[in-house]
């Protein structure tokens, strides 16, 4: 049988933001974005699978006309830290000329995840403006300079869970985000 919610919620060692948070840094930016894209042409654009519970709760907080896409990338492949390389999973591209695009990500680390979809999205697709948002960003040192226009909240330097954010793929269903207990990562595969 599988996991029940309570036992899942009990494999956090700390919980970082609750529903509550979650659900009033995403208002507060959705609200943001509905006075900077007034009267523009938005679509945003959802990085599979992490930003989906993101993008979903954002949208609803913009009070615009806006359309949705998504982008299908990998670059943890399992484990608690960046492999190195993106990996797009898919060659279709969004469909964006002339619009103005928000790329929608969960979290932020090292920055190549952004940087190379922002970087395919500028070159391949023409849209007429370009920004990013992202729920989380980890105050780290960039591999590559790159910053969101639209971020949530802050964090240190660890490895989170939740709300869309997976290890392994799974977790992305708990309704907050939190630190996993040492006991439930196996680094050693
Ligand atoms: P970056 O390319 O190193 O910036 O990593 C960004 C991607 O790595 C995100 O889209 C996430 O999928 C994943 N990632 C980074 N940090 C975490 C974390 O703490 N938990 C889960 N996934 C993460
Ligand atoms: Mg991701």
């Amino acid at each position: 049988m599988g996991i029940d919610n309570a036992s899942l919620d009990s494999r956090l060692e700390r919980i970082l933001f609750d529903q509550g948070k979650i659900r009033q840094c995403i208002a507060e930016m959705g609200k943001r974005i509905s006075e900077d894209y007034e009267g523009g042409d938005l679509t945003i654009v959802a990085v599979l699978q992490g930003g989906v519970l993101f993008l979903a709760d954002l949208i609803r907080e913009i009070r615009l006309p806006l359309r949705m896409d998504s982008i299908s990338v990998a670059s943890y492949h399992g484990g608690t830290s960046s492999s190195g390389t993106v990996t797009f999973h898919q060659t279709r591209l969004p469909e964006v000329e002339g619009r103005d695009v928000i790329v929608l990500d969960d979290i932020l680390d090292s920055g190549r995840t952004l940087a190379a979809i922002l970087d395919r999205i500028r070159t391949e697709c023409r849209p007429r403006s370009l920004r990013s948002a992202v729920l989380l960003s980890k105050r780290v040192e960039r591999a590559v300079p790159v910053e969101a226009d639209y971020c949530g909240f802050e964090i240190g330097d660890e490895f989170v869970v939740g709300y869309g954010l997976d290890y392994r793929g799974e977790y992305r269903n708990l309704p907050v985000i939190g630190v996993l207990r040492r006991e439930w990562i196996d680094e050693g595969i």
